[in-house]
């Protein structure tokens, strides 16, 4: 495999398809990206109180991410010092201790060994083996941004803030709609035979994908404006490690404009007090609301208004959702119902009906879009794919330059052009080469659990 070629292509907007299931591709995504980049395992409204936990995976480690008996947040890696045994056998849960369902070395909820069976007859006791300094092996680096649980497998992965840069502009505005944040239920899983970049460059920017593939969701009626609309008079901007789209709203002001969409006026006021001046600039001057988007390299978001009943009513919804790469042609998805925490309880629920119908595991648009994906993966198998470039070059002229200017007077940081292109693809694939290209980060192993 020659991964240059490979990135070269892909830098000219031609991707050379069996990309999209390539074990060796996959091996290099493990080696070089996922062991180094930063990745969402959980939000902490999920482990609001000491000993709540919940199991997350980055490719196969699995991580126990708990809040300990002080508050704070950890992620330890999920092995077994003695025998490699996981530890936490249970997805979520509250619990002061884990015990080992192997031969039972027990753990704290912040990670450190306080139990060992027949410590004296099997050690010597304390002075054979001290299980001061042992501990659960810690996440390499753990940051949160808005209660996002972020954790990096490089120690030396640059701070969680400078990696997000202009994306957290966007970020927040679902991230921190009112002082008291979001608030995640769920996440539904599921797994699909689907390679893992193919949903995170759909959510990052194919809006052209829409009036076609979902054409039954607004055959039916679940939304007030026709779709196609919406998205060739929005907006799609690329900003650090992010990119995604946005919808153009009828004219009017900032509460006019979130009204329209569905919020309660007191849900407006705090998002108001909550947002920058160039964050409700966005809304209210330029009339974008936030669509969907991508944080490289798998964490996605989704914001919508369709109808929730036969009355018209529309209601919005936020939805987290992360593509977890299993292997090179199977993705789990987690799919998160997120909402702002101050919101009143009838918005909530309401809420949370308008994300199921859209995109929870039997939402209208997850199905739409996974039929494509899996077919995509399917044949990207093969010896014909090896010989195929894909097209990704949407909003470029034969000479490679924008067919347009970018937009002029947009709020947002970072890159924005209007209509149909694939700039955001390409700015996702961009840094998918750049992890590529580089060298894997060295890592030292550990030895805890050793006799001292
Ligand atoms: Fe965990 Fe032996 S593997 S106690
Ligand atoms: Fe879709």
């Amino acid at each position: 495999l020659d991964v240059a070629a490979v990135v070269a292509d892909v830098r000219r907007g031609m991707i050379p398809a069996h990309v999209y299931n390539d074990p060796e591709i996959f091996a290099l995504e493990r080696d070089r990206l996922f062991s180094r980049a930063w990745v969402f395992l959980a939000h902490e409204s999920e482990i609001p109180e000491p000993g709540d936990y919940v199991v997350r995976r980055v490719l196969a480690d699995s991580f126990i991410v708990a809040r300990d008996e002080d508050g704070t947040v950890r992620a330890m890696f999920n092995m077994c010092l003695h025998r490699g045994m996981q530890v936490c056998r249970a997805e979520m849960g509250n619990a002061s201790h884990f015990r080992c369902p192997y031969h039972a070395w027990t753990y704290r909820n912040d990670g450190r060994l306080v139990g060992l069976p027949f410590h004296v007859d099997a050690y010597g006791g304390e002075d054979g083996f001290a299980k001061e300094g042992q501990s659960l092996l810690p996440a390499p680096a753990l940051d949160v941004h808005q209660g996002l649980i972020f954790i990096s497998l490089d120690p030396d992965a640059p701070p969680l803030r400078d990696h997000l840069g202009d994306f957290a502009f966007y970020l927040d505005l679902y991230a921190r709609q009112s002082p008291a944040g979001l608030e995640l239920r769920g996440p539904q899983r599921w797994r699909i035979k689907a390679n893992w970049k193919i949903g995170a460059e759909n959510f990052a920017g194919d809006s052209y994908h829409t009036p076609h593939t979902h054409a039954s969701v607004v055959d039916i009626g679940l939304f007030r404006e026709p779709k196609a609309n919406k998205r060739k008079e929005g907006a799609l901007y690329t900003a650090g490690p992010g990119a995604g789209t946005t919808y153009k709203l009828p004219p009017g002001d900032l509460t006019t404009r979130l009204r329209h969409v569905g919020y309660p006026d007191e849900m407006i006021t705090r998002m108001r007090g909550a947002w920058t001046r160039a964050q409700r600039g966005l809304v209210e001057n330029d009339g974008f609301m936030i669509s969907a988007a991508t944080l490289f390299p798998n964490l996605s978001l989704v914001h919508n208004w369709p109808k929730i009943d036969d009355s018209g009513t529309v209601v919005p919804f936020i939805s987290l959702r992360q593509w977890q790469p299993v292997s090179a042609n199977e993705t789990e998805v987690l799919s998160w119902f997120a909402v702002d925490a101050a919101a009143p309880e009838p918005f909530k629920r309401d809420s949370y009906k308008a994300y199921v119908m859209c995109f929870g595991s039997s939402g209208m648009f997850e199905q739409d879009d996974v039929e494509n994906w899996v077919s995509i993966t399917d044949v990207a198998a093969g010896t014909m794919a090896r010989r195929l470039n894909l097209n990704s070059r949407m909003g470029l002229t034969s000479a490679g330059k924008p067919l347009k200017p970018p937009l002029a007077g947009f709020s947002g940081p970072g890159t924005a052009y209007q209509g149909f292109g694939e700039f955001n693809q390409r700015h996702w694939l961009s840094m998918w080469g750049d992890h590529l290209l580089r060298p894997p980060p060295v890592h030292t192993s550990a030895d805890m659990g050793a006799a001292r």
